[in-house]
């Protein structure tokens, strides 16, 4: 990997950074600034080396429209907290820049002192972003002298300022890139035994090919969640209105009956709305296990005991996708025990990963985030980097 250390002289140089600060935005303020802080050091690295630093992101999908609510400039304001320096937005409104706008954005470019900091608008404005058509961007790498990844969570889309710029000018990954690839890397590469995955969620689209990968290479695999749910549909249980996709019923017996893929032994069950709920053994042959109306809403205290036998003798840990609805007391019991032994067994004494929206969002309720070896901040990229996919963004930080 070509990473920003490699670049010899940056003093002075324009440099485009391509940063995924995606984040929530509610009613005036950044909730969660986890991914600004994470592009910190790359940030801060290229200040220091006096580099005029041009930011890049894109803010939720608003699919090639302007849409106000996802403007960047609270991000501004509270990166400039954040760096303790002001930050400036370079306006480029819906993208479609003409010749004049595209010479004043050179100017105000030109104008920008060494080390100073700038974010550009949300690119998704743009409608060439996404599949990157059009000149879009040639436009973005006519403005600076290198272009830099370092939004690991975005590096699994093709677009324009992901991929598209690095054709026409010399590209690096930045340091939060190049820490969440060694990191993943480490797991993929050469867990040490045992290699405990612990797999929930919902979406079972991109949790099956994390079984196809993570399966065979790992020791133990603890389920729940919607991929739970499916294998014992598939099996044959009742699951009332259980989350579930037959689309994958297939894979979900195929991977589930694994003896290294570790199933509960009771679940809670009840309504989503946490009023009313109650425990159910699983017996080894399928048996109705909810009644009508009843959802299966999170593993039992007996799996929770089951489930923390297995990560406390972990080596190698990883952790994605929420084990019950988690949002809803008591079904949150799960997945908090989990974050707890996760959090309990890192940093020492196994290396521990966890990634995906829901799985940092609980690790934080229970506030130990800062226990684990690496908090990857990819929900979407991370879960492809474990399938074995390769990203279109690292590839064009490769060495080719
Ligand atoms: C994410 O939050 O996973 C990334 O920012 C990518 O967002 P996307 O799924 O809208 O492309």
């Amino acid at each position: 990997m070509k990473t920003i250390k490699q670049i010899r002289n940056l003093k002075g140089k324009n440099v485009l950074v391509r940063v995924d600060f995606n984040v929530p935005i509610k009613r005036g303020k950044v909730l969660d600034d986890t991914r600004l802080h994470a592009s910190l050091p790359t940030i801060e690295y290229l200040m220091k080396k006096k580099a005029k630093v041009i930011l890049v992101t894109h803010i939720g999908r608003p699919g090639g429209k302007v849409v106000a609510s996802l403007k960047v400039d609270l991000v501004v304001k509270r990166l400039s907290e954040l760096l303790k320096k002001k930050v400036t937005k370079l306006e480029t409104e819906n993208w479609r820049l003409s010749d004049k706008k595209k010479m004043n954005l050179l100017k105000k470019i030109d104008k920008m002192r060494p080390g100073q900091v700038a974010l550009m608008e949300n690119i998704r404005f743009s409608q060439d972003e996404k599949k990157d058509t059009g000149t879009l961007s040639q436009e973005l790498a006519n403005l600076v002298d290198y272009f830099v990844l370092d939004g690991f969570a975005v590096a699994h889309r093709p677009s324009a300022s992901v991929v598209g710029v690095a054709q026409y000018v010399p590209s690096y990954a930045g340091l939060l890139l190049e820490s969440e690839i060694k990191g993943l890397e480490k797991v993929l590469q050469k867990p040490k035994a045992p290699f405990v995955v612990v797999l929930g969620g919902a979406k079972m689209e991109t949790k099956v090919p994390v079984m196809k990968k993570l399966v065979p290479l790992c020791d133990f695999m603890l389920i729940g969640g919607g991929v739970l749910n499916t294998y014992l549909k598939a099996r044959g249980y009742g699951v009332g209105s259980s989350l579930i996709d037959m689309t994958f019923k297939k894979e979900a017996l195929n991977y589930g009956k694994r003896k290294k893929v570790i199933k509960p032994v009771d679940v809670v069950v009840g309504s989503r709305d946490g009023k009313s709920y109650r425990l159910v053994a699983l017996k080894k042959t399928p048996h109705k296990i909810c009644k009508k109306g009843e959802e299966i809403l999170d593993i039992g205290p007996h799996s929770i005991n089951l489930y923390s036998q297995f990560i406390k003798e972990a080596e190698t840990l990883v952790w994605n996708g929420a084990i019950g609805y988690f949002e809803q007391k008591p079904y949150d019991i799960g997945t908090l025990s989990v974050a707890r032994l996760v959090a309990g067994r890192s940093k020492g004494q196994a290396y521990g990963v966890i990634g995906g929206g829901e799985t940092l969002q609980s690790m934080d309720m229970v506030g130990m985030t800062e226990f684990v070896d690496l908090v990857s901040t990819g929900g979407g990229a991370m879960l492809e980097f474990l399938s074995g996919k390769r990203l279109p963004g690292i590839d064009v930080v490769c060495k080719k």
